[in-house]
């Protein structure tokens, strides 16, 4: 069972600083909700002296990406940018007293918005860019830019470490060879520029990308087990998510078959993200404009349902272009 600190415990279920930031002038976004992992992070930047006045952030994902975000905020309020972009993900992991390796991605989805932020706040592109880097995993949309980006500030030398960073290769595996050169060849960059010994360098074919399978598998059934810890506040009062961009113009004609249809799709577009965490979701029904949906897996009594449900609730608005409202039912109705 993964073991949570109390801190990560204490941001991940009274976030600090969750939300939007109207007044922002620096905004960073990385992940995709379609990848199952989001974030949107809003700073307010003095121009003058370009210190952190505020931070605000939306996230999509699990309790340890709400407690990664939310510390993330905590440390840069008050800092300038250039302290600012020196923080690490281990830092941002350190601050929470640590995260199970399989959640550091996390920290490091948080160490990105950053860049992202100030890049964005500079002028600049934000080299994460994933129309510019190679798409390396596909199931997670991780391209080889982070990859590389993660084994070097964390000095990662298993493929095993990879997934944990940066959930490349934490499903089907069809990027394992990729992930296996790119690893190796940072590995060898490492060596020479004198920042890992080489024994410790990674060598294609050391890693056996069944066991890494079964891994994940193991992972996934216990996190379906984990009970989940009690919070101290509702559901809705922790949720931070809230729709991350304006929605599109209502979609004319289409049919309600068409929508339902429309709507089926989207969800099973976002299940195996669910399954990927041990829960999942199924469509049940559509009244109107609500959307009944079933949570099973780790997602029923799971603390953060509200956190999934609106999640799929903005996706769905996204695409549909029109408001509609995601409603559990069966065991996990409220
Ligand atoms: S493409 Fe990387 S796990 Fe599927």
């Amino acid at each position: 069972m993964w073991d949570y600190t109390d801190k990560v415990k204490d941001y991940f279920f009274n976030p600090k600083n969750a939300g939007v930031l109207n007044e922002a002038n620096a905004v960073g976004e990385v992940g995709a909700i379609a990848c199952g992992d989001a974030l949107k992070l809003m700073l307010s930047v003095d121009p003058e002296s370009e210190v952190i006045l505020e931070a605000k952030f939306q996230t999509f994902g699990c309790g340890s990406a709400i407690a990664s975000s939310s510390a993330l905020t905590e440390i840069i309020i008050g800092k300038t940018l250039d302290e600012a972009l020196k923080i690490t993900n281990q830092d941002i992991a350190d601050f929470l007293g640590g995260l199970p390796p399989e959640k550091m991605h996390c920290s490091v989805m948080g160490y990105e918005a950053l860049q992202s932020a100030v890049a964005n706040y500079r002028g600049e592109v934000w080299k994460d860019d994933h129309e510019e880097g190679e798409l390396v995993c596909k199931c997670f949309g991780v391209d080889a830019g982070l990859i590389e980006r993660a084994i070097k500030m964390n000095k990662l030398t298993t493929v095993e470490q990879i997934t944990d960073y940066t959930k490349a290769g934490g499903g089907c595996l069809t990027c394992f060879d990729k992930l296996e050169e790119i690893l190796s060849n940072a590995n060898a960059e490492m060596v020479a520029e004198g920042l890992l010994a080489e024994h410790e360098a990674y060598r294609v074919g050391a890693a056996d990308p069944k066991k890494l399978k079964e891994k994940a598998q193991a992972a996934k059934a216990q996190a379906a087990q984990a009970p989940q810890p009690q919070p101290q506040q509702t559901l809705t009062q922790i949720s931070p998510l809230a729709p991350m961009s304006p929605l599109p113009p209502p979609s004319a004609g289409m049919t309600n078959l068409q929508k339902i249809r429309m709507i089926e799709e989207i969800i099973e577009e976002l299940r195996p993200h669910l399954k990927k965490d041990g829960g999942d979701c199924e469509l049940v029904d559509v009244d109107g404009s609500n959307v009944l949906v079933k949570l099973s897996g780790a997602c029923v009594g799971c603390q953060l349902s509200s956190v999934t449900l609106s999640g799929i609730q903005e996706r769905l608005m996204a695409k549909l272009g029109f408001p509609v409202r995601v409603v559990p039912v069966g065991r996990n109705a409220h």
